[in-house]
């Protein structure tokens, strides 16, 4: 049997920045109320959202993932052309031919690195987050740049009340590079397509429906030992984790995860979705970004991180970050 040579990367790879787009519209629960029957008290006290973002015809998926990865790209030191990795984790590109993250990539000023979209449902960045980790370990990547983008609206019904009010649109990056100090945890991934119909864009329609109290059902029961699974293949335990930033869903199901982890006081939960809505892929980085920004995260924190959504689809790990 032949042995084929492999190469060998660093020890672990560590995040050096994180960048956001949020499109120019906020879209209030009282704008909803006017165009729907719904109002924001419901929105407020079932879903967690006080205002999303929706983008405009020029916010395309790929302007919108351009402007956070370059934001990325500034607060990481790093240059475009030292990327050899460009993943954007996205469930709702235009058409399906081609893949965006080429041109993503060579917008930005990245030169011929490697580059693919993953759809992961809403658990797509945290799924490209380890894709790229462990390619950096492997050493098919030393530099890489991980984005989440939607532009959700585009396959979301705006006249019906049971998505309309939930999903919205944005973008969100990160830069890894190779590290002798390995800052980005072991993914606990898995997925559960029994459920593939709970949330999907049905055949021969072109707007995304949501089985919702199934999958509130599913999210609140079958995830919380991914959470502590990935702080055990971390090294790590509910008491270190500074940052809680799980998919921006439902407060609710935030909020109840956070409870049953038993995190400590000091922790800072994300709830980004009150202000932006479900952005699916986009969610998780949005979050870090604003809290980063924010000065409520700070550079060395230890953060816990989920994604889950259509599929069904999960990924939880643990990051420092930068
Ligand atoms: C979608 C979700 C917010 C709906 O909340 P819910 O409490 O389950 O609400 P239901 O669908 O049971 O509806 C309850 C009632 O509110 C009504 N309702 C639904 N949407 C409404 C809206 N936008 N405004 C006002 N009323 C609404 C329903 O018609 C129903 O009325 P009824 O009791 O008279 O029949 C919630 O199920 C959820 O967050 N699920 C999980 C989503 C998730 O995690 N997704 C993962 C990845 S994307």
């Amino acid at each position: 049997m032949t042995a084929l040579q492999l190469t060998t990367g660093a020890p672990g790879a560590r995040i050096l920045g994180f960048g956001s787009y949020r499109p120019r519209r906020r879209v209030t629960n009282a704008e909803l109320a006017e165009r729907m029957d719904t109002n924001d008290e419901w929105i407020q006290s079932r879903v967690g959202i006080a205002e999303r973002r929706w983008a405009d015809d020029d916010e395309t998926l790929v302007e919108m993932s351009v402007a956070a990865g370059g934001k990325a790209l500034a607060a990481s030191g790093l240059d475009a052309a030292e990327m050899d990795l460009v993943l954007l984790a996205t469930t709702s590109p235009p058409t399906a031919i081609p893949g965006l993250a080429p041109r993503v990539a060579h917008q930005l000023g990245a030169l011929r690195p490697g580059a693919f979209d993953l759809n992961a449902g809403c658990a797509g960045w945290c799924y490209a987050l380890s894709a790229a980790a462990d390619a950096i370990r492997a050493g098919t990547a030393r530099n890489a740049l991980v984005i989440g983008g939607e532009k959700l609206t585009q396959y979301t019904d705006l006249d019906d009340r049971a998505t309309a009010v939930i999903f919205a649109d944005g973008a969100g990056a990160a830069v890894l590079t190779a590290s002798d100090t390995p800052q980005v945890g072991p993914a606990v991934w898995g997925s559960d397509g029994d459920l593939h119909t709970a949330i999907a864009i049905p055949d021969g329609e072109q707007h995304m429906s949501m089985a919702g109290q199934a999958v509130y059902r599913w999210a609140t029961t079958r995830l919380t030992d991914t959470l502590v699974e990935a702080m055990r293949r971390a090294g790590v335990g509910p008491d270190d984790i500074d940052v809680f930033a799980p998919h921006q869903a439902n407060l609710r199901i935030i909020e109840m995860m956070a409870k049953r982890l038993g995190l400590p006081e000091r922790a800072v939960i994300a709830r980004d979705i009150v202000r932006s809505g479900n952005t699916s892929s986009a969610s998780v980085p949005l979050a870090l970004s604003a809290l980063l920004e924010s000065g409520e995260a700070k550079s060395g924190d230890v953060a816990l991180l989920l994604g889950y959504g259509a599929g069904l689809t999960f990924a939880g790990q643990v990051v420092v970050l930068p």
